[in-house]
């Protein structure tokens, strides 16, 4: 009975009654995020995870400058009808890479962490022109710049330098080849993709805007694109997190 009574007085205190739901939640808190911090299997280890390409974090650092988060989430939840539409759920490894993440907030489009070989480079030019073009009810604004636009990358390298002091595995060669690679995978023709593949293995070189002549910014963005959901190998993928080698 004297804690029910006891209880009159916190209610009536309201100071008293923030401070103490505030020490009750983060409680809660701290018993939910802890473990995050040293249980092994928070970011289990997967095989086929690598650092994303010069091309490939271009076209990502264009996807931010538009925003595309503001429609598009780049996370599967572990539900049936997410798996069913989207694949496999989201791994955390999966974005082990991206600094900042992509997982966004909002659905106004689809979820495009497995968009990746799901349209052809064909699909992607014409959509992201003019949506309308291939989905008539679609709603997202056309982007027919991107087509026109040379990729600026003079500072690519300066990117990957970036990421590396943020601790993504990207090495001196890697650094060094930033702008070769990114000519190599935008061009089927070009000396230097099969370097490039040997330090980003499956990627996938080619000219994604269909025009191999320069390297436009709608090169890099569907590059990205194209590889977002794609490096994970399921075949070899367990669930029993930790033990198995990257
Ligand atoms: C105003 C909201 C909005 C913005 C901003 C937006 N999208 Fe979309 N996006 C949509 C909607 C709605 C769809 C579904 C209809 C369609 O396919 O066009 C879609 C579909 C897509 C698809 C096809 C996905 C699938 O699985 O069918 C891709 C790829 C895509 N968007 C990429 C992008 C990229 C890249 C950007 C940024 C340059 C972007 N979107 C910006 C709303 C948006």
């Amino acid at each position: 009975m004297s804690i029910l009574s006891n209880h009159g007085t916190i209610e009536r205190n309201s100071i008293l009654l923030v401070v103490l739901i505030l020490i009750v939640v983060s409680i809660g808190g701290i018993v939910e995020l802890a473990p995050l911090f040293y249980l092994e299997s928070t970011i289990e280890t997967v095989r086929g995870m690598r650092p994303y390409t010069p091309l490939e974090l271009a076209g990502r650092n264009i996807y931010i400058r538009e925003g595309c988060y503001n429609c598009h989430s780049q996370m599967i939840r572990p539900f049936r009808d997410e798996n069913e539409r989207y694949g496999h759920y989201s791994l955390a490894a999966e974005s082990m890479y991206d600094r900042p993440f992509q997982w966004g907030s909002k659905r106004t489009g689809p979820d495009l962490a497995r968009v990746g070989g799901r349209y052809s480079d064909e699909w992607h030019v014409a959509h992201m022109v003019n949506p309308r073009s291939v989905v008539p009810e679609s709603i997202m604004p056309g982007y027919p710049f991107l087509a026109n636009t040379p990729l600026g990358y003079r500072d690519i390298a300066d990117h990957l330098q970036a990421n590396a002091t943020l601790g993504v595995p990207y090495d001196s060669a890697m650094i060094e080849n930033a702008a070769a690679d990114l000519r190599a995978q935008a061009n089927p023709d070009a000396d230097g993709a099969e370097d490039m593949q040997a330090r980003y293995p499956k990627a996938q070189a080619r000219a994604f805007d269909g025009n191999p002549s320069d390297v436009t910014e709608l090169d890099a963005l569907v590059a990205y694109l194209q590889m977002l959901g794609t490096l994970v190998d399921f075949d070899v993928y367990e669930p029993t997190a930790g033990d198995n080698e990257r």
